[in-house]
């Protein structure tokens, strides 16, 4: 199966083919995903909470990113890698947001970036798609902006807020962008945001009318157990299931029972005789 593209992730909506996206942050993981069909993966900055052990995502630093991206594209032969910009590092100017978005692409083997951000960052996506880089929105619940929306609360309830949350998606996709997620929105809001838009939207939280949905691995396999977001749904208790194998190893390890014949190596018995004779 050839890589997936941006084109592909357009066709997807112009066919009206809902759009599965996943978080990986390794080299077995992507390969999984591959394995499982998922087109499109993102090497999100939320690293720096289920990977890290960070508070939150403003810690997160390039340097992380870079570590991360390399590997998960070492690993994903089909789906297409999406990394997070992280915090602060496409902010300044659009000379660091394209200088930092070149690395995740260039030294990362990302094939497209995501930014955090609505009108504010509408420049700022031109300037990075002109150069040849696909650029993924961010608009809702921005995570990197935690500190100054009041923590991680749902986004355009009201009518002037959700105003703002229509026009941030429509600059994003005049100023290129391929697709743009929609954080912790309200369901029937991004169905409209989904309706107007040419590109594809992609929904955390934001209902069932989105073009796709996107879920941070951990919290849809039971691994990551500090939290449950609302909007996650476990498909599976991977936490469960590595706490009782560790759980049975360390038992064996104890009472002896591991490592058996089956896992050991053997030797020549003549030699290994001959060892009684070494001072
Ligand atoms: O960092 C991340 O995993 C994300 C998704 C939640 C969209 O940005």
């Amino acid at each position: 199966m050839p890589k997936v593209t941006v084109r592909d992730v357009a066709e997807m909506k112009a066919r009206g083919e809902k759009i599965p996206m996943i978080t990986a942050y390794d080299y077995t993981t992507a390969k999984v995903v591959d394995q499982a069909g998922i087109p499109l993966l993102l090497v999100g900055d939320s690293l720096g909470m289920v990977v890290l052990g960070y508070e939150s995502t403003v810690s997160v630093t390039m340097e992380d990113m870079l570590h991360h991206v390399k590997a998960v594209a070492r690993g994903a032969k089909n789906a297409m890698v999406i990394a997070d910009l992280p915090f602060m590092t496409y902010h300044l100017d659009s000379t660091q947001a394209l200088s930092n978005a070149g690395r995740l692409i260039q030294e990362g083997g990302a094939s497209s970036v995501k930014l955090e951000g609505g009108q504010r960052m509408a420049e700022t996506t031109r300037r990075i798609v002109e150069c040849g880089i696909p650029v993924m929105g961010h608009i809702g619940l921005t995570p990197q902006s935690v500190n100054g929306l009041g923590g991680y609360r749902v986004q355009g309830r009201g009518r002037e807020e959700a105003e703002q949350l229509l026009k941030d998606a429509l600059a994003l996709e005049q100023a290129g962008a391929y697709a743009v997620v929609l954080e912790m929105v309200p369901a029937p809001l991004a169905c409209v945001i989904s309706q107007r838009l040419t590109i594809p939207t992609i929904g955390i939280g934001a209902g069932a009318g989105c073009d796709g949905q996107v879920q941070v691995i951990h919290d849809m396999l039971g691994l990551f157990t500090d939290f449950v977001p609302k909007h996650a749904r476990r498909y599976a208790h991977l936490a469960d299931v590595m706490t009782d194998a560790l759980t049975r190893y360390a038992q064996e390890v104890r009472d002896g029972s591991f490592p058996s014949a089956k896992e050991s190596f053997k030797m020549d018995q003549a030699l290994l005789e001959g060892m009684a004779s070494v001072t």
